[in-house]
């Protein structure tokens, strides 16, 4: 099994990198099940999975425009470094200036290569839109962004799922959660990272508890085996719609230990959860580490 996680070019926030081992581990799919994952975001959970035949959707029309150009051979790792190298230098240039340009012209053309270099140089390498649509992210200072060690970093990462790409089925579609999920067969794996309710990020990401019992409604009525990425609980709240809505599901939790600030007292956790409708083993626990607490427990079942 291949343990090495790829980044893909285009980052997000909730991005699941650190739990593809995991994640990768508690999957089952036969030989000729499609991998279709609804809230595809950066990609990095299918993208590493990297299923014969997959669907990924979205309904950021941006995140599928990208890829749908990589696939068409559109945009290439060549495009992409000459285009960043170019516009990296004029950034040096014009700093500020010239990321506030960029920004306006994304919002009236629409280009995808102006949205990666948003997304690479932007606070936090965040993506947020207004209620208009339009990309509102402020410029994440960082004198040299663009310094060539970066775009090669970026280049190698399209150049991945560039090949990915020509090996590969995958298909990509701007649509609902509802429109993906129905196009999944019973031998297919639905795997799902939908935002978490009450922390609204944008206007392409909205989510409340209608949208969270229509997700299990989708996904039981399916009959594929299913997987969705929450989060448990932190040290103030837990997450009660697992015992609720996804009470039907069996969980895999995974402590997160993060800092803020060095003080010991300033040591934060979060419990993710996978939830999943088939039981996953527990030969996951062999590639964890140390501070990769694990546990199995069944919830109860209805
Ligand atoms: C938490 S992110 C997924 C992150 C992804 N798993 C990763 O590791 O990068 C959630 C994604 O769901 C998308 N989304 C939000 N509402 C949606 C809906 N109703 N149908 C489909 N996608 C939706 C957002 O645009 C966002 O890209």
């Amino acid at each position: 099994m291949n343990e090495k996680v790829y980044v893909p070019p285009i980052k997000i926030q909730g991005i699941k990198t650190k739990l593809v081992p995991l994640i990768r581990q508690s999957v089952i799919m036969q030989p000729n099940s499609v991998w279709i994952e609804p809230f595809m975001g950066s990609g990095v959970v299918g993208f590493n999975i990297e299923p014969h035949k997959a669907i990924f959707a979205d309904t950021n029309p941006h995140i599928i425009e990208f890829y749908n150009q990589i696939k068409s051979g559109i945009i290439t790792s060549y495009v992409v470094r000459d285009f960043l190298e170019r516009e990296g230098k004029l950034l040096e240039e014009g700093d500020d200036n010239y990321y506030y340009t960029v920004r306006k012209r994304f919002n009236n053309e629409h280009h995808p290569l102006d949205f990666l270099f948003l997304n690479r140089a932007c606070f936090n390498g965040m993506i947020r839109f207004n209620k208009d649509y339009d990309f509102n992210v402020p410029y994440g200072h960082k004198p040299r962004r663009f310094a060539k060690a970066y775009v090669t970093k970026i280049v190698n990462q399209v150049s991945h799922v560039e090949s990915l790409l020509k090996t590969h089925s995958w298909e990509f579609f701007c649509q609902p959660f509802e429109t993906t999920i129905a196009m999944a067969g019973m031998n297919d794996f639905i795997y799902c990272d939908p935002p978490y309710i009450g922390r609204h990020v944008d206007y392409y990401d909205s989510w409340d508890e209608k949208s969270e019992l229509a997700l299990h409604k989708a996904l039981v009525d399916s009959n594929a085996k299913f997987m969705l990425s929450t989060w448990d609980h932190n040290d103030y709240r837990k997450n009660e719609y697992i015992a609720t809505v996804w009470n039907d599901c069996q969980r895999i939790t995974r402590e997160h230990f993060y800092h803020v600030g060095a003080k010991e007292k300033n040591r934060n956790s979060v419990i993710e959860a996978l939830l999943t409708n088939y039981t996953v083993t527990g030969k996951q626990n062999t590639l964890l580490k140390e501070n990769e607490q694990l546990s199995i427990f069944n919830m109860m079942t209805v």
